[in-house]
């Protein structure tokens, strides 16, 4: 079997099996599926793999190189650091570059990492390493000129990162003054956010209805690149120092000194930190710091070990992206055994089914873990995973633990085999799998319970009605008390607190649960008041809204913000856009065709429009909406303008606007904005760094222009 057709049934082929064009082949797989990580990591805060999976495509890549040294890539994942620099704040060339550390996964790996140390310096004995914890957070490097702070700056590619001082100086740990530094003092580090601010932070969230961070890496990294400071200053983040970059004269003769010297200078370093001698007493240390980690109180990922003597450092100096005096010794992914008690299924607001594994309680890395995720049905069938099996679970980076297996051998009598139902478990309709989706969706709409409840939640979310106030908690507390059924409702609650039809208010009671009273025997005022005048304030402001709001809002199967602007232009009016739905149910009218015809729009998403207004449940819970509500006319989009009707690919690093920016403005002109080239793609917007949609774009002739022609052609 070639090794092509090995991969194919998903085992990778080992890197001493790879024929030179495999290993080519494998190399460009690995820098596309590197980059993508990164850039999901670095811009978007928003990982698409774990630590370990990231870690395991480095290493790979690594050891193809190695054995085809001539085949390495010039975007190779080893000669690259994260992503470019995300286009929204200022960037800033690092005075000495911010490189990243190569990893030791077993005692082997450390033992080979002191072995090279001792030839490149030709010592006979193990020199001493400083050992201190790896937080799992985002790096920062700290200017301090005549012991000012003056810059902030993020890692970005190593090179060029952005420049966050702002931000920085919301960070309570972070000295914004230094007595006693050098005149030029870099102090490198990781700004993390503990569990419990974590946990504070994510709860706030919920609580207002925006979207929750993954982990706490995300929320640290998610707070330092906020626009707005004041936001930074609402989330508490720390740092911690784990070195130094460019200085006008050295902080000590060795690490451990240096790192004294930060700690006196008011920078916090860990309190771990360790200078130990030989791999035996390395490994001992990472045993030790795993056995804290579930009680530190925040995330690490690791220990690094780091030649503790600076002159050897010095002379060891660095290979393309980490130095070869340090080492990151990472840990484990978390992974432990239970049993798989029962499989439910939930069900979403569009009417997905997922199965959740329900656990025996087990405690994976310090958390108790008793749900995880199964993905979907064909995930069950695949992993051959029975109700009553021991399955390993695996807590990787992110809070959500994933099921990975089952163990067969210990597979009791009395396992069952899971039955994926064909009906909703929350209201009984149908629930049916489309042609190509791994999905199974209720088809019960607006009647089915738990579609209400999500519906609700999105019809007020940030892109939609977006109303101060109400929030998921909100939505949740008002549907279980039955005071808001339907998106109406919410619009009728203040004449239904005004007639006495609900009661939002909250009193304080007395021992026998009657309202207290004043001195005069006067009913107290309610304590709430002000905030539920607040809340009825805030939902009549939004009684008049854009159309593309309005359409977004009601939650019709695939229409997100961007197609429910695209339906909101074409059809200006909201009656223009149900009716033509209506008309459209027979797919030989002219109301189909027309709907077809809008650029960007497919049959997939036709129909979704098309199976709502089919609802009658829908149709009239849209028109008790409108007795409440008016949805604004939709601007015209301008048919003159250049771009209309066209397809936009934006690439590369916008200097000029945002991504967002660039993207609204196309809309606006009716164009459709795209995410990768093809051969439909009419236009190329390639800012710097543009790589392989650049590229593909060439390739297939497609017209590119810089951000300044764009600028240019659509008006600024
Ligand atoms: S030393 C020359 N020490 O891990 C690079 N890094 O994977 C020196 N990190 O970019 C890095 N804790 O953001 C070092 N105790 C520690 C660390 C640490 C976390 C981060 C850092 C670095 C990344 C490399």
């Amino acid at each position: 079997m070639t090794a092509k057709a090995k991969q194919s049934k998903n085992a990778l082929v080992p890197v001493k099996d790879l024929s030179p064009e495999e290993a080519a082949s494998e190399l460009e797989r690995l820098a596309g599926l590197v980059a993508s990580a990164d850039e999901a990591y670095y811009q978007n805060d928003a990982p698409i793999m774990s630590d370990a999976e990231y870690d395991s495509l480095i290493r790979r890549n690594l050891l193809i190189e190695k054995k085809f040294p001539k085949l390495k890539r010039a975007d190779s994942p080893s000669t690259r650091v994260g992503a470019a620099p995300s286009a929204k704040f200022e960037k800033v060339r690092h005075a000495a570059p911010m490189l990243s550390l190569d990893n030791a996964f077993n005692e082997e790996d450390v033992a080979d990492f002191i072995g090279r140390v001792e030839r490149f310096l030709k010592l006979s004995e193990s020199p001493g390493f400083t050992c201190e914890p790896k937080i799992d957070g985002a790096s920062l490097n700290l200017r301090y000129v005549n012991g000012e702070l003056v810059l902030g700056a993020t890692r970005g590619d190593g090179q060029e990162g952005e420049n966050v001082t702002a931000n920085v100086l919301t960070v309570d740990n972070i000295p914004k003054r230094v007595k006693g530094a050098p005149e030029i003092l870099e102090v490198r580090g990781e700004i993390y956010m503990s569990h419990e601010a974590f946990a504070a932070l994510n709860a706030r969230l919920e609580e207002v209805g925006e979207e929750q961070f993954a982990n706490p890496r995300n929320a640290a990294a998610g707070s330092l690149r906020q626009l707005d400071p004041a936001i930074t200053a609402s989330r508490p983040l720390k740092f911690y120092a784990w070195g130094w970059g460019e200085l006008s004269e050295p902080l000590g003769q060795t690490q451990f000194a240096s790192m004294k010297k930060l700690e006196k200078l008011g920078f916090e370093i860990n309190k771990l930190l360790a200078v130990k001698e030989g791999a035996e007493a390395l490994v001992a240390y990472h045993a030790s710091v795993e056995e804290k980690r579930a009680g530190l109180g925040y995330d690490i990922d690791g220990v690094v070990y780091k030649v503790d003597r600076l002159d050897y450092q010095e002379r060891l100096g660095f290979v393309a992206r980490a130095p070869r005096w340090a080492i990151a010794h990472k840990f484990p992914a978390e992974k432990a055994m239970t049993i798989l008690e029962a499989i439910d299924i939930q069900v979403g607001r569009t009417g997905a089914l997922t199965p959740v594994a329900r656990l025996k309680p087990v405690t994976v890395g310090g958390v108790v873990v008793s749900n995880a995720t199964l993905h979907n049905e064909d995930e069950i069938e695949r992993k051959g995973i029975h109700i009553g099996d021991t399955v390993i679970i695996q807590r990787a980076g992110d809070v959500i633990p994933q099921v990975l297996g089952a163990v067969e051998e210990k597979r009791p009598k009395n396992a069952k085999k899971f039955k994926f139902p064909d009906v909703c478990p929350v209201c009984g309709s149908h629930a049916v799998r489309e042609e190509g989706e791994a999905v199974r969706r209720c088809t019960g709409g607006l009647i089915c319970g738990a579609q209400i409840v999500e519906r609700l939640k999105h019809f007020v979310s940030r892109a939609a009605f977006d109303i101060e106030g109400l929030g998921e908690k909100q939505i949740e507390a008002f549907f279980e008390e039955g005071i808001v059924k339907e998106p109406a409702d919410i619009f009728t609650l203040r004449a239904r607190q005004e007639k006495g039809k609900i009661d939002l208010y909250r009193y304080d009671l007395d021992e026998n649960g009657e309202r207290k009273r004043d001195k005069n025997g006067k009913e107290k005022p309610p304590t709430n008041k002000k905030s539920v005048e607040n809340l009825f304030d805030a939902i009549d402001a939004r009684r008049k809204i854009s159309l593309t709001r309005f359409i977004y809002a009601l939650g019709i199967r695939h229409i997100g913000e961007v197609n429910a602007r695209l339906f909101a232009q074409a059809y200006g009016t909201f009656d223009a856009f149900r009716d033509a739905a209506r008309a459209a149910t027979d797919h030989d009218s002219p109301a189909y065709q027309d709907m077809l015809t809008i650029e960007g729009i497919g049959e997939i998403v036709a129909q979704g429009v098309i199976d709502f207004f089919d609802e009658k449940h829908n149709r009239d819970a849209v028109d008790r909406l409108l007795k409440e509500v008016t949805p604004e006319e939709a601007e015209k989009v301008a048919s003159s303008s250049p771009v209309a009707g066209k397809t936009i690919v934006f690439t590369g690093s916008l200097e000029r606007f945002t991504r967002d920016e660039a993207k609204a403005r196309a809309l606006s002109l009716g164009a459709k904005v795209s995410g990768s080239v093809s051969a439909k793609t009419d236009l190329v917007v390639a800012g710097p760094g543009a790589g392989s949609k650049l590229k593909t774009a060439q390739e297939l002739g497609v017209e590119v222009i810089s951000e300044d022609d764009w600028l240019k052609l659509v008006g600024s």
